[in-house]
């Protein structure tokens, strides 16, 4: 393949150890969801704000490898004048993009939901290139109960959508993080998540090799194997870290250039902790660490509260936030000591 040199390095960069990804890379509408927990409105100014105010923190680059950007944030600018990517490539911090563009229903299959974006998106990408970007990210939803969902046919659509991405991704020379994201919304507990897990990224895997992607140059975004948040009794760190291990053991080929986690939901510790225990559990066929954005984020929005004296307190949580779990990532995270995060 034409770029397989770039793309290594470039999964070698992001894989760094130590390291991992910000996932600021809401769309307009869900940083909108972000401003309201403080109590900002969803205007272009306050997402602005937010937005430089984690990219010029001081200090992240020794734990951020990478940063997820949306199209309006990868094409905005400092108050200064700078562009958000050159901002992150003068830091060592390599720019991503987003590229999907949401969910629609899979017409026929209630409550299951396919990714679009496709139609376009090799000129996008073209484009994303020349504004620094050189990783993409794509989400699927994978709805989980406790018996029926996900269907077959939601896994295999949408595993078909992620392997054309990424094949277009692959051809621009930009590293395709892949992400079937299986919800942790639900009352499913932690041994159906490992099933649905399993079979979905061993249908994804399947498909991703069938339509001949390259696995070296590609990265996974995955759900921790959880209990669903409705589900009486959570799990302890060791079981998440045992089941989801369990699950990449059964399902990713040991080629797959890296391994990075979403947060999806959980609390920015838990989040950590359970990142601590995966990597405590020693070394594994890839390099693992976390790409997380409400659990980054939601300590910064909860310091800053949109008011700009607070800035440089909310610029160290940002950096306290990232080296707990640039700690976690090497399995050196010691929660006890860490009365930051909640
Ligand atoms: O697509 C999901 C994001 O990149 C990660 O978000 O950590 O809030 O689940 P999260």
């Amino acid at each position: 393949m034409k770029h397989a040199t770039k793309l290594y390095e470039t999964v070698s960069a992001l894989m760094a150890p130590g390291k991992g990804i910000l996932a600021a890379d809401e769309s307009d509408a869900t940083a909108g969801k972000r401003l309201a927990m403080v109590h900002l409105p969803n205007e272009p100014e306050h997402r602005q704000d937010f937005r430089e105010l984690l990219f010029t923190a001081p200090g992240i680059e020794e734990y951020l490898s990478g940063v997820i950007m949306y199209d309006s944030s990868i094409k905005n600018f400092t108050d200064d004048g700078i562009p958000f990517p050159d901002v992150l490539t003068a830091k060592g911090i390599l720019p991503g993009i987003k590229v999907d563009l949401g969910t629609k229903d899979l017409h026929g299959f209630k409550g299951e939901v396919v990714t679009e974006g496709l139609d376009g998106l090799d000129n996008r990408l073209t484009e994303y290139y020349e504004l620094g970007a050189r990783f993409a990210k794509w989400r699927a939803v994978i709805v989980i109960d406790e018996d029926k969902l996900p269907t077959t046919e939601s896994l295999e659509m949408n595993a078909v959508q992620l392997a054309r991405y990424a094949q277009l991704c692959q051809a621009a020379g930009i590293v395709p993080m892949v992400e079937p994201e299986v919800l942790y919304a639900g009352d499913h507990d932690i041994a159906r998540a490992e099933m649905v897990t399993t079979r979905t990224l061993q249908i994804l895997f399947h498909t991703l090799i069938k339509y001949k992607v390259d696995l070296r140059g590609l990265i996974l975004k995955s759900s921790m194997v959880l209990a669903g948040d409705m589900y009486p009794e959570q799990s302890s760190p060791s079981e998440i870290a045992n089941a989801t291990l369990r699950t990449f053991h059964m399902s990713v080929p040991h080629e797959v250039g890296g391994i990075v986690f979403l947060s999806g939901g959980q609390t920015p510790k838990r989040a950590t902790e359970n990142l601590n225990a995966i990597a405590g559990i020693g070394e594994q066929p890839w390099p693992i660490t976390f790409s997380y954005s409400r659990a980054l984020e939601e300590p910064v929005l909860l310091t800053w509260q949109g008011k700009p004296e607070n800035i440089p307190e909310a610029q160290k949580m940002l950096l306290h936030a990232v080296m707990m779990n640039g700690l976690a990532s090497q399995g050196q995270y010691d929660a006890s000591k860490d009365s930051k995060l909640k």
